[in-house]
C-alpha cells in the first residue's frame, strides 16, 4: 500500500473513532447478479439476471466516491460475466483506479481466465478441498486451479465461506493458499444463514473449532488475511452490526453494510468476518487496530 493511502486511511480511522462518525470508506458495486454457478450456500445469484450497463456502473462508482468511499469492491453474481460491448471487468477496475479509489478489489468464482493485474486483490472463492468445494460449487475445482496457475498476476486471495459441508477444510485451503502460484493469502467468512440456507450454519462450538484451526495455521505461517483478535466476537456472534463504514450499491439501491440488511434478523447471525473486523476497529478496539495495521500492510 502506498504511504499516501495509508495516511488517508489512518486519518479516516482516527476521525471515525474519536467523533463516532458513520461515513463510509468501503463500498461494493454489484455489476450483475447473473451467475454461471448455483452454489448451495448462495441466495444472491440469478435473481434478475441483469448485467448493468457501463454508464450505470460508472455513475454508481462516482456516487460512492463522492460519499468518501476509497476502498472499492466489484461483486456479483459472477463479476467476470460483466461486459458492455467491448468493455470488460478489467476496464471497470482501470476506470476505478483512474477515478481515485485507493484500493480496488474484485470478487470472483474463478471459473473464467484471470487477467486483472490492476486489481489490488482478486478475492477468489475456494470452498474447500476438491471434494467439498465441488459439493458446494459444482464440478469447478480443477478449472479454477488451472485459471489460478495461468493468471497474469499474483494478486489472488482465496475467499472461503465456512459451512456444514466444508468446516473441516480450513487447513486444506490454508495450505493451498501458502503453496499455490499467484495466491497471496486466504480470507474466511462463516456461513450467513440467508433464508433457505439455515441448515448450513455452524454452531458456536463448530465456529470455535474453525477459529482454532485458523489460529494454528497462522502460527504455522499460513497467509491468513483475517484478524485473530476478532475471533472471540465471531464465535459468540456478539460483534456490533451493521457496519456503517461499508456500503453496497446494486441497480441504484444503496444499502448500509450489505444487501442482506433487509433480511429480518440476519445481522444477529452475521458470519462476515469483515463486519466484525471493521466494526471493532471503528469502535477503537486496540488489539484489532494493531493487528489490522500489521495484516493490511502485509497483504495489500
Ligand atoms: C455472492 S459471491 C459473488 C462473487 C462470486 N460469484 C463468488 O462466488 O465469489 C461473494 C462471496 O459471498 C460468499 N457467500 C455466498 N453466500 C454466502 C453465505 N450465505 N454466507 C457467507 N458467504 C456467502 C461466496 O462464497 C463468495 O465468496
Ligand atoms: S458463484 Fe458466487 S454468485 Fe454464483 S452462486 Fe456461487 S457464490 Fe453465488
Ligand atoms: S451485518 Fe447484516 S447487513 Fe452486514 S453483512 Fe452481516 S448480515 Fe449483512
Amino acid at each position: 500500500m502506498k504511504l499516501s493511502s495509508f495516511l488517508r486511511f489512518a486519518a479516516f480511522g482516527i476521525k471515525t473513532i474519536l467523533f463516532k462518525k458513520k461515513a463510509p470508506i468501503l463500498g461494493t458495486v454489484i455489476v450483475t447478479d447473473k451467475c454461471n454457478l448455483h452454489c448451495l450456500h448462495c441466495a444472491v445469484n440469478n435473481i434478475t439476471g441483469t448485467v448493468h450497463p457501463y454508464e450505470h456502473i460508472r455513475r454508481e462508482m462516482q456516487q460512492l466516491y463522492d460519499m468518501g468511499v476509497r476502498i472499492l469492491f466489484f461483486c456479483g453474481g459472477e463479476t467476470f460475466l460483466w461486459n458492455d460491448g467491448e468493455r470488460t471487468l478489467r476496464d471497470l477496475v482501470i476506470e476505478a483506479k483512474g477515478m481515485g479509489f485507493l484500493i480496488v478489489n474484485v470478487v470472483t468464482n474463478g471459473t473464467f481466465p484471470i487477467d486483472l493485474p490492476e486489481a489490488d486483490l482478486i478475492l477468489l472463492s475456494l470452498d474447500g478441498d476438491r471434494q467439498r468445494h465441488n459439493a458446494i460449487r459444482g464440478d469447478t475445482y480443477d478449472a479454477i486451479m488451472d485459471n489460478i496457475c495461468n493468471a497474469t498476476s499474483d494478486n489472488i486471495c482465496f475467499y472461503m465461506a465456512i459451512n456444514q459441508i466444508n468446516k473441516d477444510c480450513v487447513r486444506d485451503v490454508c495450505l493451498i493458499a501458502r503453496d499455490a502460484k499467484n495466491v497471496r493469502a486466504v480470507s474466511f467468512n462463516f456461513h450467513t444463514p440467508y433464508p433457505g440456507t439455515k441448515e448450513l450454519s455452524l454452531t458456536r462450538d463448530e465456529k470455535a473449532k474453525c477459529c482454532e484451526a485458523i489460529t494454528q495455521m497462522m502460527k504455522e505461517g499460513a497467509p491468513v488475511f483475517n484478524l485473530k483478535s476478532a475471533f472471540p466476537y465471531l464465535i459468540e456472534n456478539n460483534f456490533p452490526t451493521p457496519c456503517h463504514q461499508c456500503v453496497v450499491i446494486e441497480n441504484g439501491k444503496l444499502s448500509i453494510c450489505g444487501r442482506c440488511i433487509d433480511v429480518s434478523g440476519l445481522c444477529d447471525q452475521c458470519g462476515y468476518f469483515f463486519v466484525a473486523e471493521y466494526t471493532l476497529l471503528f469502535r477503537g478496539n486496540l488489539k484489532v487496530i494493531f493487528e489490522m495495521l500489521r495484516t493490511y500492510l502485509k497483504y495489500i
